[in-house]
């Protein structure tokens, strides 16, 4: 079993209309209550919603070991920013984690470490847990440059005051994410490390109680062999999230 208590989170993405993604949250939350409960010793498991979803999510999972988290946050606590929400407002529903820094947010909105840091330190301000996304592309590994790219991405976007209870990281290589390709469990744990190592030059002793988590293509067939390597704390997981079966088998995995 590993020293740290893992995370599974699933990001659901821009999917789930209300009907099933509160079947999808009630079902987690009672097996996890149920029949999961040698699983909800040593894991936590959390859904990330589309934001249209956290309130009746959150009210939905009340008073269950399931958490609830925002997909993403603003950077300013309230103003004149059509169309987006703060930490503070995921706060407020229920929320616990807010993931920051996804790579589609990265590429879909242009978002900079700079960008990803100011809303981590938003998160952290309102009390959230910011799950920080970092991963090279599929070109930056062909041309040996993943662990400069991650290690880049982690100091451009933690925050400071971030030690290792008050934020979780995330491994997400771009090219794994919904292509079905992992990288090796070699390769995983050389970034891992790295992203280990990084965070005890900025968080001193906590940096051993940081969550890092691996994210991309992870499913019930790979799960085992990816939260067996040393320094992978948990999942980020996304298509197999939105199945109970797949995101349970998931989390029975750890
Ligand atoms: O944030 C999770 C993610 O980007 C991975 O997605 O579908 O490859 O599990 P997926």
């Amino acid at each position: 079993m590993h020293v740290r208590r893992q995370l599974i989170a699933g990001n659901w993405k821009m999917n789930g209309l209300r009907a099933d993604g509160l079947d999808l949250a009630r079902s987690l939350a009672a097996w996890l209550d149920a029949d999961g409960t040698a699983v909800r010793d040593h894991v936590d498991m959390l859904v990330c919603p589309p934001a249209t979803l956290v309130a009746p999510v959150a009210d939905t999972i009340a008073g269950t070991s399931l958490g609830v988290g925002g997909q993403d946050c603003h950077a300013a606590d309230k103003g004149a920013h059509t169309g987006d929400v703060s930490a503070w407002m995921l706060k407020d529903l229920g929320a616990s984690h807010v993931i920051v820094g996804h790579s589609e947010r990265r590429t879909d909105h242009h978002e900079t470490d700079e960008q990803v840091r100011a809303k981590a330190t938003a998160a952290m301000a309102a009390g959230l847990v910011p799950i920080i996304c970092i991963g090279e592309t599929e070109s930056e590994r062909d041309a040996g440059q993943a662990l400069a790219v991650v290690s880049r991405q982690f100091n451009g976007s933690l925050p400071d005051g971030a030690t290792g209870t008050n934020v979780v990281i995330a491994y997400e290589p771009v090219w794994a994410i919904g292509t079905g390709r992992t990288p090796t469990t070699e390769d995983v744990a050389e970034i891992h490390q790295r992203i280990r190592a990084d965070a005890r030059e900025r968080m001193g002793a906590t940096a051993e109680a940081l969550l890092i988590l691996y994210g991309g293509s992870v499913k019930p067939g790979n799960a085992a062999e990816l939260m067996a390597i040393d320094d992978v704390d948990g999942a980020l997981v996304g298509g197999a999230s939105l199945k109970a079966a797949d995101f349970q088998a998931i989390a029975s995995a750890c």
